[in-house]
């Protein structure tokens, strides 16, 4: 029976290593992780991540041939395949500091799995890394291997959060890089049968291991680039008084660009998209491309802009002082379907917010008091440590309360942000919310979730991204 081992239970591992085990019953699978209360919760009825799908999956293979431990030197050193998913944070000092990725857990997990090898294995690089890294891992493996062949693969994920289980069901492509030797050849195909189970052979695509490497990166930086392309034109709509829902369903119609993944926003969030574009601009400026560097830089820079030009409506429009006055923030995650708070645009509105003295009500399905006070109190890029490398509680921020009901949230509020597109608030009750709120009350949609005219129709003023301005905020300064 071949043996699979992931390092790393997180959003990448757990999920992809579940559906492994389920297309794939004759393989067993263990999901391995240095986190004592991610394991427990693996092997609960409370799984520790959030995804549609995902309970069913697990419950399905879990005990039979899918195991969740902490016992990772005895799972690795049984493996026939070791996929490794480990965290890979943005360096915050030293050589290439709020850029280049921090590799310590990759090569600790590396340096480990050469230490406890007894038989040759394949070491697939699952987490997103810098291009190279997996030579880098090469090297590790091969000093330390004491005569046991090491073949290294690039398999890199492209799944996305609350649509994981479909993603990896049905996924676009399956990459798969390797040597172009025959052992390196021989390894990429051992892991396309595994995925052949379910994907076809057409999608399943084999390179070499920069190109799989870099193709990453590039995905990401491309799909985050349309939304910064899309939230420019946003500004852009606002001034002039187009609407930036229009124009994107007029251009996504053109067949060679096509209508997804162009929907202005308050901003993207997520693990990968910050992460990977800092990657791509360090690894250009290290090869002497100050150029290329900065176009990819400005992707971020027009994010950035974007959430401080949203904390600025809030502000400007609510007389230029939000001091001591209640908002309401419905939506934390950094987009709907996930309890994911990573990078999530909500944090620096919040952060905002509360630089101007604003009180904060939040509110989101999915996330907890104690993740929220967690990530308003967090330095930057700090997220991305092993939970129990993560600073301990943080004093909690006084002017925010998090509760479990948006009409709780919006009670006595001034003004209501919308930062998440959660499905439920489209239909909360706007008359019932706007009757317990002070008046004006105003409505800051930022994912254009709600029915504009209709809310304006009920009393509220309303800023919707990109879409003609409120006669309220016209006059009224929001340049970040
Ligand atoms: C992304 C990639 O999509 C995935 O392929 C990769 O493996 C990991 O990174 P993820 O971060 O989980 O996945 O979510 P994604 O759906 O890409 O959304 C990222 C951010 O962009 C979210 O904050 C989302 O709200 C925002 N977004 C997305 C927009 O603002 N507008 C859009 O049109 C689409
Ligand atoms: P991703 O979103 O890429 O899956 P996560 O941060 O959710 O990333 O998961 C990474 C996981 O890797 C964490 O649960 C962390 O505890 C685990 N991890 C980090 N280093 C090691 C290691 N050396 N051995 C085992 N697990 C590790």
């Amino acid at each position: 029976m071949v043996k699979i081992c992931c390092i790393g239970a997180g959003y990448v591992g757990g999920p992809t290593m579940a559906v492994i085990a389920l297309k794939c019953p004759d393989i067993e699978v263990a999901v391995v992780d240095i986190s004592v209360p991610r394991i427990s919760a693996w092997n609960s009825d409370t799984l520790p991540i959030y995804e549609p799908g995902l309970d069913d999956v697990v419950k399905q293979r879990r005990g039979k041939n899918l195991f969740f431990s902490t016992d990772v030197e005895k799972h690795v050193m049984e493996a026939d395949i070791v996929f490794v998913s480990v965290n890979t944070p943005t360096k915050t000092q030293g050589l290439g500091a709020g850029k280049a990725a921090d590799l310590t857990y990759w090569e600790s997990a590396a340096r480990m799995i050469a230490d406890v090898s007894k038989s040759d294995k394949i070491v697939v690089e699952k987490s997103t890394v810098p291009v190279k890294t997996a030579e880098a891992i090469e090297k590790i493996l091969t000093h330390n291997s004491k005569g046991i062949n090491f073949q290294i693969l690039s398999n890199p994920e492209f799944l996305a959060e609350g649509t994981a289980i479909q993603d990896l069901f049905n996924p676009d492509r399956v990459l798969i890089g390797g040597r172009e030797t025959p052992a390196g050849e021989k390894a990429i195909q051992e892991l396309k049968k595994v995925y052949a189970r379910w994907v076809p052979e057409e999608q399943i695509i084999c390179s070499n291991l920069w190109s799989a490497e870099l193709s990453k990166l590039a995905a990401n930086a491309f799909l985050a680039q349309r939304i910064s392309s899309v939230n420019a034109m946003s500004a852009l709509c606002e001034a002039t008084g187009a609407d930036v829902t229009q124009v994107s369903h007029a251009v996504g119609k053109d067949t060679r660009i096509g209508p997804k993944f162009l929907n202005a926003s308050v901003g993207f969030g997520g693990s990968c998209f910050q992460k990977d574009i800092l990657n791509l601009v360090y690894i250009c400026e290290c090869n002497g491309l100050p150029e290329v560097a900065n176009y990819w830089k400005q992707v971020i820079k027009i994010n950035d802009y974007q959430k401080s030009r949203f904390v600025n409506r809030v502000v400007s429009s609510m007389f230029n002082t939000v001091s001591g006055k209640k908002i309401a923030i419905l939506g934390f995650a950094f987009k709907k379907d996930t309890g994911d708070t990573r990078e999530t645009p909500a944090i620096d509105v919040c952060k905002g917010l509360l630089g101007d003295k604003a009180r904060l009500s939040i509110y989101d399905p999915q996330v907890n008091e104690e993740q929220i006070q967690r990530d308003l109190a967090m330095k930057k890029f700090d997220w991305d440590h092993p939970i129990h490398l993560q600073p301990l509680s943080p004093t909690a921020v006084k002017q925010v309360s998090v509760v479990w009901d948006a009409y709780a949230a919006t009670k006595d509020a001034h003004g209501i942000c919308i930062l998440t597109e959660w499905d439920e608030f489209k239909s909360l009750d706007y008359k019932k919310i706007y009757d317990q709120m002070q008046k004006p009350a105003f409505v800051f949609d930022g994912r254009n979730v709600v029915d504009a005219e209709k809310l304006r129709q009920i009393g509220f003023i309303v800023y919707s991204i990109g879409k003609p301005l409120d006669d309220w905020l016209k006059d009224m300064p929001a340049i970040a």
